[in-house]
């Protein structure tokens, strides 16, 4: 595997997105925790970007020629400049800030470049510049506008190469960036392209077995991709074992309870299911801040969780669909703490419950996840969904949830999401669903007035919902779901399209 010591730098996560592409497993840990000491599995050390600059004096300095007495290195941007200060190089503000498109010159034959010519698109950015190398270093690659565009340490440095380049090979813009680091961990570190979706399910059942042996694991299912792969993975290691919990809270989409339940135990899943939906009726009944109603359908849902659990004699472990980037999410570049962020709807229970974390997922991407579940035989139907909030409904019932409102939401969305399913958009969206506003306007049906709820309707397109576009529905697809929505559903007579980006808007409404 690859150690990826990251510095700060948002493109940190792409790196190692990159090499799991290249079918090479890589963690990422934060510069300032040390490098483990008795690991056979790795092969080669990546440093990455950072917001920093190395004349900063609270800049992270881990001593990268010691480093390189032990693995290969290659160091990216910032870690590159970093490399060169550190060891006796000059870095400095640049007369030209190179920020975007730039063509190498002058590359040199190299193991890092080796298929890399001359003229090679790269993605620059960044102020400051290296003007000068530590001694013995070689510049092996420019650009018109800077002199060390990529350079190799000098033989007598450390035991292996240390290469630095200064533009990014993560970013698609590099034309041949996946080639310099397949080249990198291929190469020079030896790593062999051999993590599969097939090679991690081997691995992490045999992990889970070792790791649960004869014990119980109970495990809050949600009906999304990651608590679904995550369930799989331990059935397939402890069988029966494993006691999944789908829990109604009445916010679910139209029908979804019984279908989810049924695929579950389609896939042969130990499930059950609780319908608690009367209970997060009442106590939602007359709140209408979405954050006291977030607090009380997460607080319902440990509650409803727990009392099932302890059912269950001798359980001591809860399973998790907790997946990288929540695990990042928690790490920063001055705290090696690898603090985990709490599922969002299974917070606090591990404690409560006196239970070990049983997370197979962990180290993968989503759409690793999804190439897992794939491999699973598990449905279309569950890879690929869309994300769902686990207050559901809930919050896309602006105003006090009430049973009527959620029927009436319930029909709309699933007339939206059909249509979307027939146009050939659902798998062209990252997200959509139907929003109840509590605003009532006059419409007229027949020969009558009407005074009725309004719809919104919301389709986005988004990498990882940090930030999201809305989807350019065609108008004709817009007209049907508008005139079917005010035709079949009782109580709305007006539907809306929302055309705002997050940021500054949110996907949610609430
Ligand atoms: P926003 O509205 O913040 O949503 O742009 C980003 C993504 O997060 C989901 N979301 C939630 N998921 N509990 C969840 O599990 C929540 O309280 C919650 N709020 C928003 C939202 O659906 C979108 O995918």
């Amino acid at each position: 595997k690859i150690l990826i010591l990251d510095f700060g730098s948002q493109f940190t996560q792409l790196i190692a997105r990159r090499l799991r592409e290249l079918n090479v497993y890589c963690e990422i840990q934060p510069c300032t925790k040390p490098i483990p000491e008795n690991d056979a599995t790795l092969k080669g050390i990546i440093l990455s970007g950072s917001p920093f600059s190395v004349n900063d004096p609270k800049a992270p300095k881990p001593d990268v020629k010691a480093m390189a007495e032990r693995y290969p290195v290659l160091a990216v941007c910032y870690g590159a400049q970093f490399i060169a200060h550190l060891y006796g190089g000059e870095v400095g503000k640049s007369s030209t800030r190179e920020y975007g498109r730039a063509h190498l010159r002058d590359v040199k034959h190299t193991p890092l470049f080796a298929t890399i010519a001359d003229e090679s698109q790269v993605w620059m950015s960044h102020s400051d510049t290296i003007k000068s190398l530590p001694a013995g270093f070689d510049i092996i690659a420019t650009t018109d506008n800077i002199p060390v565009a990529a350079f190799r340490s000098g033989a007598d440095f450390a035991k292996h190469d240390v290469y630095g380049i200064q533009f990014h090979p993560e970013v698609t813009h590099s034309t041949d960036g996946g080639q310099l680091l397949k080249n990198f961990i291929v190469d020079i570190c030896g790593c062999k392209q051999d993590w599969t979706p097939a090679a991690f399910i081997g691995e992490t059942v045999a992990r889970i077995k070792a790791q649960v042996g004869n014990n119980k694991v109970v495990m809050a299912l949600s009906g999304g991709v990651d608590s679904t792969v995550a369930a799989m993975l331990i059935n397939r290691a402890i069988g029966d074992n494993l006691y999944c919990i789908f829990v109604d809270n009445g916010l679910l989409r139209k029908d979804e309870f019984q279908q989810v339940l049924d695929g579950y135990k389609h896939l042969g899943l130990n499930t059950q299911g609780i319908d608690a939906h009367e209970r997060f009726y009442r106590e939602l009944a007359g709140v209408s801040d979405p954050e006291k109603k977030r607090k009380i359908i997460g607080r319902l849902f440990i509650e409803v969780f727990h009392e099932e659990g302890v059912k269950i004699k001798d359980v001591n472990f809860l399973g998790q669909g907790t997946i990288y980037p929540d695990v990042i999410e928690s790490m920063s570049v001055h705290g090696p703490s690898a603090t985990i962020k709490s599922h969002h709807n299974v917070g606090g229970l591990p404690e409560i419950m006196n239970l070990s974390l049983v997370e197979p997922l962990r180290a993968l991407f989503k759409d690793e996840v999804r190439r897992v579940g794939r491999e699973l035989g598990i449905d279309e139907i569950f890879i690929g969904r869309h994300p769902f909030p686990g207050p559901g409904l809930g919050i896309r019932i602006l105003g006090a949830v009430e049973e009527s409102k959620v029927k009436m939401l319930q029909e709309a969305d699933a007339i939206y999401i059909q249509h979307l399913r027939d146009s050939g958009w659902y798998h062209k969206v990252w997200q959509a669903g139907a929003i109840l506003l509590p605003v009532q306007s006059v419409g007229v049906m027949g020969d009558e007035r009407t005074y009725e709820f309004t719809c919104a309707l919301r389709a986005v397109t988004s990498v990882d919902g940090m930030t999201a576009d809305w989807s350019h529905l065609p108008y004709d697809l817009l007209a049907k779901i508008s005139n079917d929505i005010i035709n079949k559903v009782r109580g709305i007579n007006r539907v809306v399209y929302d055309i705002s980006s997050k940021p500054p808007a949110t996907i949610e409404w609430e």
